[in-house]
């Protein structure tokens, strides 16, 4: 059965989509089967993903939640690795799931029906814990991962996020694990990023990952080409850590015949070459 992760945080801008394409991507050069799964109504990651699927199909999350007798709308990026758009309407679910029983649990029974293709499920999550929408992700997910930026407001926002995971577990009777705080756009020099990663490391009160997604302007860059960091620069330090961080999570020791960004970039772009000559044929 595949693990599900919910990428989620109360506040935007925390590089949520960032790390779910990212760190999807490199579960993917680990071997491992993996699906996206776009919340947002931004479709910040559809777009990445396949900008054809963009406001061109109505097959997305929002159908497949509306109805869930229609074909689960996954589409492929690469062999293994497939994900779900999400829709700009998709936040009417909000208030369309309200008056349903289980109104919290839609995701979970659509995601049972696919959980056993996948050995990683990650489902990007919109800004905002207080969403009907994401307590459907925060059901549905095995694990979260809280990408924080390491700035003041950040980590005091992370309050809201908490309360709302203890509902979950104590509602549903859960393990809900939070696998760990990641911290984004680190910068070790700034004393700011020195004292957040220090806060979480000796309070305690939720663990954060060893490694941290240091500042990359290639993940800045690497979307507009429809691209993880992975195909655009698989020598930058964003791809250093993100694959840090899925070797972490899938247990992998680092292997020195994986652990190599010229091997990481040809097997990406063999894949994204294969991809975008489909999309052109079709
Ligand atoms: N490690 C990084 N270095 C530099 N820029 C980053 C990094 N991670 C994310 N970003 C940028 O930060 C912005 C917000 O990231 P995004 O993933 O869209 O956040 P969210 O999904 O939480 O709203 C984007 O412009 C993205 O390119
Ligand atoms: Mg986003």
């Amino acid at each position: 059965m595949g693990q599900i992760i919910a990428i989620i945080n109360d506040k935007g801008g925390v590089a949520k989509t960032t790390t779910t394409m990212n760190l999807g991507t490199a579960l993917w050069l680990l071997g491992k089967k993996v699906l996206l799964v776009d919340t947002d109504k931004q479709c910040n990651l559809t777009f990445t993903l396949d900008k054809t699927t963009m406001g061109s199909t109505d097959s997305t999350l929002l159908e497949w939640m509306r109805d869930r007798s229609i074909e689960a709308p996954v589409y492929e990026r690469y062999d293994g690795f497939d994900f779900i758009p999400s829709s700009q309407n998709i936040a009417q679910l909000n208030t369309e799931l309200l008056t349903k029983s289980g109104s919290d649990l839609y995701l979970t029974r659509r995601l049972n029906l696919l959980k056993d293709r996948y050995d990683y499920i990650l489902i990007d999550c919109a800004p905002g814990c207080d969403s009907l929408l994401n307590a459907n992700s925060l059901s549905a997910a095995d694990g979260v991962i809280i990408p924080i930026r390491t700035d003041l407001y950040s980590v005091v926002g992370r309050g809201p996020l908490m309360l709302k995971i203890e509902e979950i577990r104590e509602n549903l009777e859960k393990d809900l694990k939070v696998l760990g705080v990641l911290l984004t756009q680190f910068d070790k020099r700034t004393e700011m990023g020195r004292q957040v990663r220090k806060y979480f490391k000796d309070n305690g009160e939720m663990p954060i990952f060893d490694v941290a997604i240091r500042k990359c302007e290639d993940c800045n860059k690497a979307p507009g080409n429809q691209m993880s960091v992975f195909e655009y620069n698989a020598e930058c330090t964003a791809a250093e850590d993100y694959m840090r961080l899925a070797m972490l999570i899938s247990g992998e020791k680092p292997n020195p015949t994986k652990w190599k960004p010229a091997q990481w970039s040809e097997k990406a772009n063999k894949a994204y070459d294969e991809f975008i000559k489909c999309q052109i044929e079709a």
